[in-house]
This record gives C-alpha cells, sequence and structure tokens, in this order.
C-alpha cells in the first residue's frame, strides 16, 4: 500500500518568486490586450492555483484593477487562489450514487489517502473533494480524478484505482 499516512504534514508549496511570476507572464506577453479569463487559467496551470502577487502583477500588465480580478477569480469556481494537489478527485455523494454506496467509496479514497475531503495528500498529489452529481448515475457510484470517470466503484476497487493512478501519474 502506498505510504499516504495522514500522521506525515502536508508541505505546503513554497509560493512562486516574483521572478518566477514574472518570467511566466513575460512567456505569455501578457499585456493590456491579453484576456483576463485566459490569463488565469495560464497563471493557474503553471502554479497550480492564483498566487496573489500573481494577481497584483497580472492586473498591473493588463491595467486592471486588482478589485476587478478578485470579482472574477472568486466568480468562477475554476479558479483556486489557495496551493491544491495537482490531482482533483472529486467524489459523488448524490442520490443515485449514495444508494449505492457512495459513504463506502468515500471512506475507501479517505483511508487510502489519508486525508478528508478539502484536503491535499502530504505529497501534494491528490485533492479531495466531493460533488453532488457527475452526470453519470448509471455508473453509480462514480468518482472522478481530473476529467476521468471511474463508475461501479467499490472500496477495493478504489484501492487499486489509486495505487494504479500513482504509478502512471508519478
Ligand atoms: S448521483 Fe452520482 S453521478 Fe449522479
Amino acid at each position: 500500500m502506498a505510504d499516504t499516512s495522514a500522521t506525515q504534514e502536508t508541505q505546503a508549496p513554497a509560493p512562486p518568486s516574483d521572478a518566477e511570476i514574472a518570467s511566466l507572464l513575460d512567456s505569455l506577453a501578457v499585456s493590456p490586450e491579453s484576456n483576463l479569463i485566459g490569463a488565469l487559467q495560464d497563471v493557474q496551470e503553471r502554479f497550480g492555483y492564483l498566487p496573489p502577487p500573481a494577481l497584483q502583477e497580472l492586473g498591473r500588465r493588463l491595467r486592471i484593477p486588482l478589485s476587478r480580478i478578485w470579482g472574477v477569480v472568486s466568480f468562477y469556481a475554476q479558479f483556486y487562489t489557495e496551493p491544491r494537489g495537482r490531482h482533483t478527485i472529486r467524489c459523488c455523494r448524490g442520490t443515485a450514487c449514495h444508494v449505492k454506496g457512495a459513504g463506502r467509496v468515500i471512506d475507501a479514497v479517505q483511508r487510502e489517502l489519508g486525508i478528508e475531503e478539502g484536503e491535499m495528500t502530504p505529497d501534494l498529489m491528490f485533492q479531495l473533494e466531493t460533488v453532488a452529481c457527475v452526470g453519470t448515475c448509471f455508473l453509480a457510484p462514480v468518482m472522478m480524478i481530473d476529467s476521468q470517470y471511474f463508475g461501479n466503484l467499490t472500496p477495493q476497487r478504489v484501492q487499486s484505482i489509486l495505487q494504479d493512478y500513482r504509478t502512471q501519474n508519478p
């Protein structure tokens, strides 16, 4: 079994330096003509989240007030302002999944990773969320890892899926 002990302390990644932020925004050629949402997506893709100093620099280069940038960031669920695990696991707790044993599946994920909902693993690999429905009720109980669906889950399958995922996505 992978070492995912909850007793390990999660080391939050160091925030990017001003030089790293400037270098990224230079490479993206961010200017007042750039698209804000696209630039936010690019910054998040690079750093895994939106570090506040990057938002500040983005606002300066786009000539957009920081308050407006924060408004956009907080409006869209796709944006994160805190560091997160690299891969997001979304366990469905909707009605169809609940009836088919989602509780046992979620317990198995938490046990295997050693984390609770809303947390990331100590190695920063996984972020765990629960959601109301992922739109594939016929596969209940379901979880997603990033954009990949895993259905008809059992606690045993969860364990092997997560262990395989770690091996295949180091
Ligand atoms: S309730 Fe789980 S996928 Fe719809």
